[in-house]
């Protein structure tokens, strides 16, 4: 436990709330077995034995979290964008996640994903895979390996996609998901399964029903997509009629929230009373800005669901997404609020940047529990940025650095990463 234990000085950056940051420049962060034991501008004397960490003139913030990326997407992110989402699904989607079939291309595949999302800003994340079991576990092993936390699905789609992706049966689909498990129970630290139905319009009633009952006897979370284009809304009433909307198909299998830790992907077309439903079962809202761009989805009304105190936080949604950077996805969500708010609805003002950064941070990693924060109690993920390369005359106060970095600063500016109190690299 030791290496778990020190202190972190810095300009430390965090939010109290959603819509507070909090800055202390040359800052200590005391961490104790992995965890915050808090925040202090001068180091209280019981602490000063400590090794301690000195990052004196960077910004240490908490590890961003991306609650909703696909990894065997990442060997096309940028490519094909002239398509909405269902015709992308099936001429760019479908025919790359086949190739997951080949351990030797999903090893050289899910090696860059693993490497490069190791290397940026991102401490914590939820990623599909493909329906292939095989290359699920190489990634799993991959991403255990880089020091990340990460929850990994395995794909289930029964229907409505090419026989070369699409699974034999329900039984088969399901039957396949619990091979999985099995196979992978207790291998690893940091890296757990979560179920993954793609969609509804990927998932028959009966394998919705299956997946429905290993919930129940693994007891898992569940990901999967809302709510995120017209067509794809228009398609789940035709095929689930007796649903009331979108979410309520997901409800009426019993996969919708409530006991069952559940993040849904977009949001941008969702209903009153869909709305009201996240609230009431505690599903989280990954809002993906970027790609909801990309796919010309529309843009999801996140200054209402932040309001509303809904679960939320931010996902790259490669390669909807073009990017893997949860700053980018930040500055995005600034961004395209600005654009909702000028074209669309005047009464949802646009985000702040300390707003998108809570999303970033506290909002998406409290899916994995009391994370992206420095708070007491957290655990103690966090990222040192060298701002240094942006340079300019001006005095900057600490948030006005942060605010730059987050429309200005890449991968090659985190110059370290710390994962529940270890370093990563
Ligand atoms: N809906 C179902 N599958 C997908 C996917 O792979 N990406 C996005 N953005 N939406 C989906
Ligand atoms: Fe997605």
């Amino acid at each position: 436990m030791r290496d778990k234990t020190f202190v972190l000085k810095g300009d430390l950056c965090y939010s109290k709330d959603p819509r507070t940051l909090e800055t202390v420049e040359n800052g200590y962060l005391v961490v104790l077995e992995g965890r915050s034991a808090g925040v202090f501008r001068d180091l209280p004397e019981e602490y000063r034995a400590l090794p301690l960490e000195d990052w004196t003139g960077r910004l240490v913030i908490p590890g961003l979290t991306d609650l909703h990326v696909h990894a065997p997407q990442y060997a096309f992110r940028g490519l094909g964008m002239d398509l909405e989402l269902l015709d992308w699904l099936e001429a760019r989607v479908f025919p790359e996640e086949a190739k997951y079939r080949d351990l030797d291309y999903a090893r050289k595949a899910y090696g860059i994903f693993a490497g490069d999302l190791k290397r940026g800003a991102t401490t914590r994340a939820c990623v599909f895979a493909t329906a292939h079991t095989g290359a699920t576990e190489l990634l799993m092993d991959l991403l255990e390996d880089t020091g990340l936390v990460t929850m990994v699905g395995r794909v289930n789609m029964d229907r409505n996609c090419p026989d070369t992706i699409r699974e034999p049966s329900a039984k088969a689909s399901a039957e396949e998901t619990v091979r999985w498990l099995e196979d992978t129970a207790g291998k690893y630290r940091r890296t757990k399964p979560i179920l993954t139905p793609r969609f509804i319009p990927s998932c028959s009633d009966e394998l919705m029903e299956r997946l429905a009952d290993i919930q129940r006897r693994y007891g898992l979370p569940l990901q999967s997509h809302l709510s995120e284009n017209e067509g794809e809304r228009a398609w789940v009433q035709e095929l689930c009629p007796a649903s009331r909307f979108y979410g309520d198909a997901y409800a009426s299998f019993g996969l919708f929230g409530g006991d069952v830790r559940t993040i849904m992907a977009h949001c941008v077309l969702s209903s009153d009373e869909e709305i009201s439903l996240i609230r009431d079962r505690g599903v989280y809202i990954a809002h993906c800005p970027q790609s909801n761009a990309n796919l010309a989805s529309g843009v999801a009304p996140v200054r209402r669901y932040l309001d509303a105190d809904l679960n939320l936080g931010l996902g790259s949604d490669v390669a909807g997404g073009s990017s893997l950077s949860i700053l980018r996805a930040m500055a995005d969500a600034v961004q395209c609020s600005k654009l909702h708010w000028r074209l669309s609805d005047q009464s949802l003002a646009p985000l702040t940047v300390p707003e998108a950064f809570w999303l970033a941070t506290a909002g998406g990693g409290s899916f994995f529990g009391p994370v992206g924060s420095f708070a007491p109690g957290y655990e103690v993920d966090a990222v040192v940025l060298d701002d240094s390369r942006l340079k300019t005359p001006l005095e900057l106060t600490i948030q006005e650095r942060l605010e730059r970095g987050v429309y200005l600063l890449e991968d090659r500016d985190v110059i370290k990463k710390y994962g529940s109190g270890t370093a990563l690299w």
